[in-house]
């Protein structure tokens, strides 16, 4: 899968594109991330990506006309574009699988207030949030959507069945408890039945356990 990512802080994606899952990834050619720094394609002396917003109020708009040069600058071949923006489509994991097939993705962070709503008109691109709450910048975002769907691009995880069991999977629970060495520890013991060998017990114990947690954490999920 190729993934570009526009910004205009290219360095924040360093440390998280060369570490763990994606480092390896990437390393292993499986996953080609490039990313750009869209003040690179500004044409003026001041290198501008944003300006007053027009009607007025607090805070910068980033300005179409170097994410349009950076995206047209990418190359012909169909390719799906997101831009990071708290008043996007809320990003779950049906929109993360259907990303996961995507052969070529382009993901746009914007900064200040926001981006003009050209380069979401112009260039067909989808509004995507990672959540209700707002941050300063579209980047964190880019490496949430990047870590989510390339942990499911096949070659990414070793065993396919590591994410088969993930929350929100097709049981659509949450995932179970999980325990490992020692087995008792500081006065809590693992339950017995994991201990035990008996594989079936192992599966009805884990799906109990799965539906408890859901029951707690998000009642939501099970009243659909
Ligand atoms: N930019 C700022 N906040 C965001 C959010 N919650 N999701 C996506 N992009 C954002």
């Amino acid at each position: 899968m190729r993934v570009d990512v526009l910004t205009i802080f290219p360095s924040i994606f360093d440390s998280p594109l060369r570490e763990s899952l994606l480092g390896k990834a990437i390393d292993a050619g499986t996953l080609d991330v490039r990313v750009h720094d869209v003040r690179d394609h500004t044409t003026d002396r001041h290198r501008q990506v944003d300006d007053e917003s027009y009607g007025g109020g607090p805070g910068m708009v980033m300005k179409p006309e170097p994410i349009f040069r950076a995206f047209e600058s990418l190359g012909d071949g169909p390719k799906r574009l997101l831009v990071m923006s708290p008043a996007g489509r809320r990003l779950d994991q049906e929109l993360v699988r259907e990303l996961s097939k995507e052969p070529w993705l382009v993901l746009i962070a914007g900064r200040y207030e926001g981006i003009d709503e050209r380069v979401v008109e112009g260039l067909g691109a989808e509004e995507v949030s990672i959540g209700d709450y707002v941050l300063s910048g579209g980047e964190l975002p880019v490496l949430v959507v990047l870590e989510a769907v390339t942990r499911l691009v096949p070659g990414v995880i070793g065993r396919e069945e590591s994410h088969e069991r993930d929350s929100f999977g097709a049981d659509g629970l949450l995932d179970h408890p999980h325990y490992t060495r020692p087995a008792e520890f500081r006065g809590m013991r693992v339950p017995d039945v994991l201990l035990s060998g008996d594989h079936a017990a192992v599966e009805r114990w884990r799906r109990e356990a799965a539906v408890e947690k859901t029951r707690r954490n998000r009642p939501d999920l099970l009243e659909r």
